[in-house]
């Protein structure tokens, strides 16, 4: 017989989660004000609100922990990640920071200033955030395909270079300071960029003379899916690929509660000097000292043994075929997610799972709302409230996708987990016409309004 496929490691600490009653549930959702973010955790049995800083560190990250120096200057922990990042990604300087909207924080402060265009495959929120802030403007230049939920394409997270290239056309080349790769492509589904497209764009950026910085939370699924994927890569350890992915970027900002495993982190890494340089003094006054930029050193010893452990093949096999397994399951059911699986999350297409709620209606807050009464399930909605207003008309922006995703944290859950979310979605799915209709905004902030919002039914 052949032997199944099995997790890669065993577990050693257990965490215990509690059911709840659906009136109980209807209860905190309405004190939340239907925004999942206002729920208590222990409300919550299955929580796939992210994926960020939710993982299961090993024995290793545990044992380095207790290594950590927490000097504060000079410490072996900033210089043994300063090592780790040398030889797995190939930068020479780093700079610590808390987490990776900081590392975003410190470099725009250096690098974006208002005017400003910075195209990039569908920034992430935080990212687009920063930019914003500073009164620059994101340009997302993702491939068509990523806007089309059934179309299974290996490379979702690709940029189109006939759009980068509209970009350079159309403004000065002094106001595109930096294109921004986000690898794998969360907004759009987890999708990952190929070798091939991060190595064009990277030669469009010096045709033009621009840089490119990758933003590289989930660095090390790209690279499992450049390995299973991508033509002449499936010999290749996931470290060398990273090598290679890394050498056509000027730099990286990182957020490390991803593919690091650590639950709190993150840092940026350079090839210029003189960007590092000018990126200290922000980092000086926005983290702390460059040695330790807002982490403590036990924290900087976990991160170095998660980077380590999340570029082994094993591991990310296991993670990438549990995140697989559900979307065989959702599949199976009919519903409506978006083909293919990404590497940390599936999304459920909502606008076909609700086709008759009007986009008005908050669609995938919606969705996440019920599948959280159906079953104690938390996700989160990737549409129009995360999209927010635009900054110039402050009208609702509706994004081409309205996604509900379900985030599944590294090393935590089961597969029996992954059957029950199955389960509890294709009930919501089953009682779909029943739900009339969705969500409307009490109050809101003016900028990631997502995370405080304050919502109720129609
Ligand atoms: C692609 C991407 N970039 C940046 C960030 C921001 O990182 P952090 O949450 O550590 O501030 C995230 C967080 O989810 C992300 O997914």
């Amino acid at each position: 017989m052949k032997l199944p496929f099995a997790e890669s490691y065993k577990i050693k600490m257990v965490e215990t989660i509690r059911r709840s009653t659906r009136n109980e549930r209807e209860k905190w959702m309405k004190e939340a004000y239907y925004n999942l973010f206002n729920l208590r955790s222990e409300y919550v049995f299955i929580d796939l609100l992210t994926d960020s800083g939710t993982g299961a560190m090993s024995d290793k990250q545990w044992s380095a922990m207790m290594l950590g120096d927490e000097s504060y200057a000079g410490s072996s922990s900033y210089l043994i990640l300063k090592d780790v990042i040398k030889n797995l990604f190939g930068f020479n300087d780093y700079l610590p920071t808390h987490q990776g909207r900081a590392a975003e924080n410190v470099l725009f402060s250096a690098l974006v200033k208002a005017g400003d265009i910075v195209p990039g495959n569908s920034h992430f929120d935080t990212t687009k955030g920063h930019i914003e802030f500073r009164n620059a403007r994101t340009i997302d230049c993702t491939i068509d395909e990523a806007f089309d939920t059934t179309i299974s394409h290996p490379f979702k997270g690709n940029l189109d270079l006939n759009k980068l290239e509209e970009v350079f056309k159309k403004y000065p080349i002094e106001k595109i300071p930096v294109i921004i790769v986000t690898i794998t492509n969360n907004t759009s589904g987890g999708q990952p960029v190929s070798m091939e497209n991060i190595k064009a764009v990277k030669a469009m950026a010096e045709k033009y003379g621009t840089k490119v910085f990758i933003d590289s939370a989930r660095f090390a699924e790209n690279a499992y899916f450049i390995k299973t994927r991508e033509k002449g890569y499936e010999h290749k350890t996931i470290k060398e690929i990273v090598k290679e992915l890394f050498s056509y970027a000027d730099g990286m900002t990182m957020s490390s509660k991803k593919d690091a495993i650590v639950n709190m982190g993150g840092f940026i890494g350079f090839s210029d000097r003189k960007l590092y340089e000018k990126c200290s003094v922000f980092n000086i006054m926005f983290e702390g000292f460059v040695t330790y930029g807002g982490m403590s050193g036990r924290d900087i010893n976990a991160l170095a043994q998660g980077l380590d452990e999340g570029t082994e093949f094993e591991y990310l096999e296991t993670r990438v075929k549990q995140v697989e397994y559900l979307g065989d399951k959702l599949n199976e059911y009919n519903i409506p997610i978006l083909q293919p699986t990404g590497g940390h999350a599936i999304f459920v297409d909502a606008k076909k799972f609700f086709p008759h709620l009007p986009k008005e209606e908050y669609v995938a807050q919606t969705l996440g709302v019920e599948l959280y009464l159906e079953g104690g399930i938390r996700g989160v909605e990737v549409g129009t409230l995360l999209a927010d207003r635009d900054p110039d008309t402050r009208e609702n922006r509706y994004p081409k996708l309205e996604l509900l995703r379900l985030a599944i944290p590294r090393r935590v859950y089961t597969n029996n987990h992954m059957d029950y979310i199955a389960a509890a979605l294709s009930n919501v799915y089953e009682r779909r016409n029943d739900i009339k209709h969705g969500l409307k905004i009490l109050t809101e902030a003016p900028i990631m309004r997502h995370f405080t919002v304050e919502m109720d039914r129609i």
